[in-house]
């Protein structure tokens, strides 16, 4: 239970808590709040019983602190229960508890659920039944499991709205927010539906709907192992994810071309002539995974000719956005549960959109309500910011692209064919930036006092210039802004004093037009004010030298897919930053790895 907790512990790291049945009719349980280390020393000095059917949680706070009392599961007399999402109607249901004389012992929504089910069982003694009664009654986001100690071999769940998966083991059954959670002894997966209970015990696996009618789940098999799961040797998860991303774009790419050197992908599973006569592409997404909306927006446009928007998915939602029919709604997600872009999902489909997900998760929910999926084949990314899923995102976005080219007509074999070569040597030149990472590593070092650092960028380095700028906050808690080098002289430039530490993404002097010219002003006019200019640069461009107090060259590419490069020192210096600070970087503060709730 802990290992796949630990294993778990991405989603949310505020408290965490098991609850087991002990086979005589009893139940017990701990929780702690803070890390599950916390949880493990509890245990640790004093064991609980030994158990047959258990239920364990980590926390991500909604309603509550997170402190002991609020973490879970919370135990009501003989049942336990834990909870993920938000019960949104908990107040009026707590208020029926209350009246009827129910007292509280935390002030969390999960608490009502667990007096719901208790007293539910005690008038329908089948925990199955009465759950499916319990979620009637319930609004809002929820994946529950339960145990009670009347039932030493039952573990029961259901969910809406938010993760379940269900593990196939030999003699052992189990459930998971992720497949993660079980992976060390299982590959075999049963994917839940929307609305559905299930009940495990050590044999079987019993899924029915929320009415109670039988139902089934989608089997699939996980195709990578706990290994990929492990740090490897590297100091932290995101040192390692870091450095897979070499392998991460390779395996993007992989199998996506026939012999022909025509583009293939397979796993879309929608109609062509949908995607030949759509007018107009909508990317939704939330955090990083929007930045690669932003590339995704200047290489679809460019090779396609389709006016791609990019928007993040909270706000797409809420502004009675145009779409239709002809609409592509593109939705990008490493973890494929995002809320926000889920409900975007929905959101585009009533409008009659067709809905095309990037996601990394197998399992998930985003691929499984979309029309459309485009998986990234980047493995299991354990570190809460996410590094090797965006590397993976941009690199699908370019397939998506040149798929629609090929498929529209925008260009001709040859010419993507060439485009797909540059991609292929993309690993390379990953691992390149990678093997010259010594530097931004020292000078990371020596800013680790650093309160305030900024980012600019222009054309497919602006969207770079905000990921670097998202990584320094999430990892080192340091206010850092990314800016269009363009809209520097309409405001930000005023945030210039002597010292400001800046760093430019110099696109490539080989590209069209004078862009690289117009950003090596750009520098020179922050240099003028005193800012500290740290320049990412391509190979060969002695332009931005004397304006520079520290270059890092990264290998030359075609302009549309250089972030792949450029992006990559910038994730190293605020993890390495982030370190020397002492900070946890795999586990910042506050965040969460998959945000199931709106
Ligand atoms: C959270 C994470 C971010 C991530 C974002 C989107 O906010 O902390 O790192 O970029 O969610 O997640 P998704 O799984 O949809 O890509």
């Amino acid at each position: 239970m802990l290992e796949g907790l630990r294993r778990l512990e991405y989603r949310g790291y505020d408290s965490a808590g098991v609850a087991l049945t002990c086979g005589d009719g009893t139940l017990t349980s701990a929780k702690k709040a803070g890390k599950l280390a916390n949880l493990v020393e509890v245990l640790d000095a004093e064991p609980l019983c030994p158990s047959t059917a258990a239920i364990g949680h980590t926390r991500w706070a909604t309603h509550g602190a997170p402190n002991d009392v609020n973490a879970h599961p919370h135990v009501v007399g003989k049942l336990a229960l834990i909870h993920n999402g938000i019960v949104e109607n908990f107040v009026a249901l707590k208020a029926e508890l209350l009246a009827a004389g129910v007292e509280f012992d935390s002030e969390t929504d999960t608490e009502v659920v667990a007096h719901l089910l208790a007293r539910q069982y005690e008038q329908t003694p089948d925990l199955t039944q009465a759950l499916t009664t319990v979620v009637r009654r319930l609004h809002g986001t929820f994946t529950l499991l339960a145990v009670h100690a009347d039932l030493p071999d039952v573990v029961v769940g259901a969910r809406h709205d938010s993760p379940l998966v269900v593990g196939l083991g030999d003699g052992e059954n189990f459930l998971g927010s992720d497949v993660a959670a079980f992976i060390a002894h299982t590959k075999q997966a049963l994917e839940l539906g929307q609305d559905q209970v299930v009940t495990i015990t050590s044999t079987s696996v019993t899924v029915t709907d929320f009415d109670g009618r039988p139902a089934e789940g989608r089997r699939y098999t996980v195709d990578w192992d706990a290994a990929a799961a492990e740090k490897s040797g590297f100091r932290s998860f995101m040192d390692k994810e870091i450095h897979d991303q070499p392998q991460a774009v390779a395996d993007t790419l992989l199998g996506r071309t026939d012999l022909q050197g025509r583009l293939v992908l397979d796993d879309l599973r929608i109609d062509e002539s949908v995607l030949r006569s759509v007018d107009k592409i909508v990317v939704i997404a939330c955090g990083t995974a929007a930045y690669a909306g932003h590339v995704a927006k200047y290489a679809i446009e460019h090779w396609c000719r389709i006016p791609v928007e990019v928007e993040l998915a909270h706000e797409f939602r809420y502004r009675d956005p145009v779409v239709n029919e002809k609409t592509l709604v593109v939705a990008i997600s490493q973890s494929g549960e995002t809320m926000d872009t889920l409900m975007a999902v929905r959101h585009a489909r009533e409008q009659g959109a067709k809905v095309l997900a990037i996601v990394n998760t197998h399992g998930s929910t985003i691929p499984r309500e979309s029309d459309a999926v485009l998986y990234t084949h980047a493995g299991p990314e354990i570190a809460v910011a996410s590094t090797k899923a965006f590397l993976s995102q941009i690199t699908a976005a370019y397939l998506l692209g040149l798929y629609l080219a090929q498929l529209r007509g925008n260009k001709f074999p040859d010419e993507i064919a060439e485009i797909f070569e540059d991609l292929r040597q993309m690993p390379d030149k990953i691992q390149q930036v990678l093997d010259r990472a010594g530097r931004v590593r020292e000078i990371a070092r020596w800013m680790s006092d650093t309160s305030s650092v900024l980012f600019l960028g222009r054309h497919v380095g602006y969207p770079v210039a905000l990921e670097g700028a998202l990584k320094l906050k999430e990892l080192a808690y340091i206010h850092a802004e990314g800016f269009a080098a363009g809209e520097l002289k309409h405001g930000p430039i005023a945030l210039i004093e002597p010292g400001q530490p800046v760093f430019v993404i110099v696109p490539s002097p080989r590209g069209r037009d004078s862009l690289h010219s117009k950003v090596v002003s750009n520098i020179q006019e922050i240099r003028a004010r005193g800012a500290r200019t740290l320049v990412v640069a391509e190979d060969g461009d002695e332009d931005v030298r004397p304006f520079a107090d520290e270059v890092f060259y990264v290998p030359q590419a075609p302009v549309l897919l250089a972030p792949l490069l450029a992006v990559v020192p910038l994730q190293i210096f605020a993890c390495e930053l982030a370190t020397a600070r002492g900070l946890d970087v795999d586990q910042p503060r506050n965040l969460a790895k998959s945000v199931t709730v709106e």
